[in-house]
Parts: structure tokens; C-alpha cells; sequence
């Protein structure tokens, strides 16, 4: 048998895409491997939301060179939202690849390898359909699944690669989704995160007239599936509908992920959000005052151009005044075909460095804070594995998502537990069986 070692990197739509890349290949005969060096296929499937990914992605690359030399006849593709970017560029710039493939054109992989191995270099980057199909996929986890929903972007925030690399936004039908989750549930499985550049905004250019509350309100039906996640929400299509939708289901796990970027008005202006920081905390109020344990987690660029000291303290202020549950914060990138490195006032990398330090200390109290207010409740967990050093050390996540980690010399792998908290950490719990 023929063996596939495949890396990805970025989101979750990525890793998504690269089960599906292992879904299709296994049907091509394709065992899936950990080792690069016993591989016949090694595919990476590369960001490009920061500089930082892109020069990663290259570096991964370099290091196949001597692997390359040794088998000739190893196969190595260069895909996702790097290669929808660059195309036929890499080609000139890597020698050692034999293709390159979009995000948009998975469903090609096996005609792309019958041309490689027809010795043809391929590049692959076109808009395969107006949406993106149903493939056949390779789940890594148990018990959790990941489907893609909706894909690409029509905000087209001035410093944003997805518009380019995922396309315009578009959405699969219901009844398609519905049919994968159905069937997944067949297969045990008991929590899907349903996933989107802006997956509450669901629906937006479909024949049918549907939108997210709607969809949401159907796959809760489905028996089996015990919980329902989603990621990623633009605070513009959190619609009141959408925030009774979430209260009404128990199904629909209480965490919301509701990237807000920045508390400056002008910022999120320079940024082209489309929203003000007094917009955005009021649909925080709306969202709280229906569900007050809701979890509200976000994303937090530092340096955009023209943040001095003044908008950047603006930031830590929303942080402060929400209290979000956790946060994903990074320094402002210029990224190719986006309009915010023309910008005046572009920030220092040490000064992006330091804020991004002063923001990520000033959120962690935040978050250890709202942990210890949990200390004594009991919470739900899906238990998701056992530690590797210690099979009587087990982990799971809460509905509002955080880690919660205990001890039981049971088997509880795949199951819902109730759990009290008893001790607080930064980004976790410890939790003991009730
Ligand atoms: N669609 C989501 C975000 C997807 S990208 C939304 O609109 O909220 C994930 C996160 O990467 C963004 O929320 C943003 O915080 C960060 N990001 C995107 N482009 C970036 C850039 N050029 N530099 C730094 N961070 C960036
Ligand atoms: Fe990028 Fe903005 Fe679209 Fe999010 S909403 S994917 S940040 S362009
Ligand atoms: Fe990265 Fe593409 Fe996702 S740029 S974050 S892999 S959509």
C-alpha cells in the first residue's frame, strides 16, 4: 500500500480540508502515515493568515529536499490557502513540489496524481463550484466531527488574505449538511463543530431561504449528536434571532467565538469591520443578558497601522469591560492583496511585540479569574482521551469549551460526564467525578 503523510497548518477549516484530502486519498489506495520518511505522498497544507505561516509553510518545504533525493519517486504537494495565493509561482520557487492545489480544488486530488504521475508538474488553483461540495473524509478525532458549512468571505477586511484564498462567500445546502450529520451520528458521533469564515452568516446567497437560526434549529433534532459548536461568528450577522436560537436549544454549546480585533473606533474603521466598539459590546449584552454563563471568546490584532498608545489603551479597555472568557491575540501582518500595509502610520514590530505582551498578561488574569469563579459547579465534560504519561489522567472540554482535566481509572473516552471544579489555571481546570 502507498503511504500519505499530510501536515496542516492554520485553521480549522484547514485541518478539515486536510481530512478530506485523506478521505479522497484512501479511496485512491492511500494508508495514512506519522513518518515523512516512509511516506510515497507528503502533502503540507499551508496559512497564509500571517506572514509568519507563509515563511513556515516555505521552511517546511526545504526541509523535504534530501527525503526528495533519496525517493524520486516520492510525491510532494503544496496545498491550501499559500497555494491558492501563489499558484504556479511556488513551482519556480520550490523545485521538489509536484503540485499545487487550492483550497477549492480538493476534489481534483486524484486526477491531479494521475498527471504527476504522468511526470506533469500540476497547478491547481481555479474556483472549482459556486459550493463547496460534499467529500468524503477521513475524521480524526472519535467523537467529535468537523463540517464545513459555508466558505470564503465578501467583508474583505483591509488586512485579511481569505477574500483571496477562499473566494466569495457561499454556502452548501441544508439538506446536504443535514444528511453528513445525520450520518455521522450513526457512526457515534456526539459533538460537530460546524465551521465558516463568518458561519453565522449561513445562508446569504442560497436558492433556498434559510439562514444559520434555521439550520441550527434543524441538526439540533438529530438524535445522537449531543452537542453543537461553530466557529467562526462576525459580530454583524449576530442577529437577536440567532441569540434566542442559542438560549432555546440546550444542544447548542453556550460558547460563542466573536472576534472583535480592536476597541478603537478608528481602528475597526482603518479595518473596515463595519462595526464600533459600542456596537460590538452591545451585542455582548444582548448575548449576556439571555444566557449569563455564556462563554465569549475573541481575537485581538495588535499594530494595525495607525494604533498609537491611545487606540491600543481603547483595546485593553473592551477587554477589560467585557472580560472575555479567552482570547486569541496577534501582531498586525501586511499580507499580499490586501489593502491596510498602504496605511500610514504602520507600528514598529517591538512596539506590535510589547502590546501583544501586555495583551495576552492582561487577559490571562481575566481568564483565570472567570476560572476561579467556577471553583464547586459542576459541569459537563465530553471526555476526549487520557493523558499519554498516565491512563488514569483524563481530559474533556465543557460546553463553553475549556479544558477540563480529572482523574478515574474508568474508561471514559467518548462519554459526558459531570464533573466539579476544583481547581483554577489559566487555560484550564481540574475537575473531580461526581
Ligand atoms: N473570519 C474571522 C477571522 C478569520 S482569521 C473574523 O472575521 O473574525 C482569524 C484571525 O486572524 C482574525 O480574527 C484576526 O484576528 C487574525 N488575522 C487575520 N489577518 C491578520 C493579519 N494580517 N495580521 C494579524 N492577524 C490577522
Ligand atoms: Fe477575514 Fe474579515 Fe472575512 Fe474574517 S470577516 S475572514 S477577518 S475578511
Ligand atoms: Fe489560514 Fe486559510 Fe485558514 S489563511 S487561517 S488556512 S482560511
Amino acid at each position: 500500500m502507498k503511504k500519505l503523510y499530510i501536515k496542516s497548518f492554520g485553521c480549522q477549516m484547514n485541518d478539515h480540508d486536510a481530512e478530506q484530502m485523506v478521505g479522497i486519498l484512501k479511496k485512491e489506495g492511500y494508508l495514512l502515515t506519522e513518518r515523512q520518511d516512509d511516506a510515497d505522498m507528503i502533502i503540507m497544507n499551508t496559512c497564509s493568515i500571517r506572514d509568519k505561516a507563509e515563511q513556515k509553510a516555505y521552511s517546511e518545504f526545504g526541509k523535504l529536499d534530501s527525503l526528495k533525493k533519496l525517493k524520486p519517486d516520492l510525491i510532494i504537494g503544496f496545498a491550501g490557502c499559500v497555494a491558492q495565493q501563489e499558484g504556479a509561482k511556488i513551482l519556480k520557487r520550490i523545485s521538489n513540489v509536484d503540485f499545487v492545489m487550492g483550497p477549492r480544488n480538493i476534489s481534483h486530488l486524484p486526477e491531479i496524481i494521475t498527471q504527476v504521475h504522468n511526470r506533469k508538474k500540476v497547478v491547481e488553483i481555479q474556483d472549482e463550484s459556486p459550493i463547496a461540495p460534499s467529500r468524503p473524509s477521513h475524521r480524526k478525532e472519535e467523537f467529535k466531527a468537523w463540517i464545513t458549512i459555508m466558505e470564503g468571505c465578501d467583508y474583505g477586511c483591509t488586512y485579511c488574505v481569505v477574500p483571496t484564498t477562499r473566494g466569495s462567500e457561499r454556502s452548501r445546502p441544508s439538506r446536504e449538511i443535514f444528511h453528513e450529520v445525520e450520518a455521522l451520528a450513526m457512526q457515534g458521533f456526539k459533538e460537530i463543530t460546524l465551521l465558516g469564515q463568518t458561519v453565522n452568516s449561513y445562508g446569504r446567497n442560497l436558492p433556498e431561504i434559510i439562514d444559520f437560526s434555521d439550520l441550527l434549529k434543524i441538526l439540533q433534532s438529530i438524535d445522537g449528536i449531543e452537542r453543537i459548536r461553530f466557529m467562526t461568528s462576525h459580530p454583524n450577522d449576530l442577529t437577536p434571532k440567532l441569540i434566542q436560537t442559542l438560549r432555546r436549544y440546550p444542544k447548542l454549546c453556550k460558547h460563542i467565538h466573536l472576534p472583535v480585533q480592536s476597541g478603537s473606533d478608528k481602528i475597526l474603521s482603518l479595518m473596515k469591520r463595519g462595526y464600533s466598539a459600542k456596537g460590538y459590546l452591545q451585542k455582548v449584552q444582548a448575548l449576556r443578558s439571555e444566557m449569563p454563563d455564556l462563554s465569549i471568546t475573541s481575537d485581538i490584532i495588535t499594530g494595525f497601522p495607525g494604533e498609537s498608545e491611545f487606540e491600543f489603551k481603547e483595546t485593553l479597555g473592551l477587554l477589560g469591560e467585557v472580560e472575555f472568557d479567552a482570547i486569541f491575540a496577534f501582531k498586525y501582518s501586511n499580507r499580499p492583496n490586501t489593502s491596510a500595509p498602504m496605511l500610514q502610520d504602520q507600528v514598529p514590530e517591538e512596539i506590535k511585540s510589547e502590546r501583544l505582551a501586555e495583551i495576552l498578561a492582561f487577559q490571562q488574569r481575566i481568564s483565570f479569574n472567570k476560572n476561579q469563579r467556577l471553583l464547586g459547579s459542576i459541569q459537563e465534560v465530553l471526555v476526549e482521551g487520557a493523558s499519554k504519561n498516565n491512563p488514569e489522567r483524563w481530559s474533556g472540554r465543557t460546553g463553553c469549551n475549556r479544558m477540563v482535566h480529572f482523574n478515574s481509572s474508568l474508561s471514559l473516552k467518548g462519554n459526558l460526564v459531570k464533573l466539579r471544579m476544583i481547581e483554577a489555571r489559566n487555560s484550564s481546570l481540574e475537575g473531580e467525578l461526581v
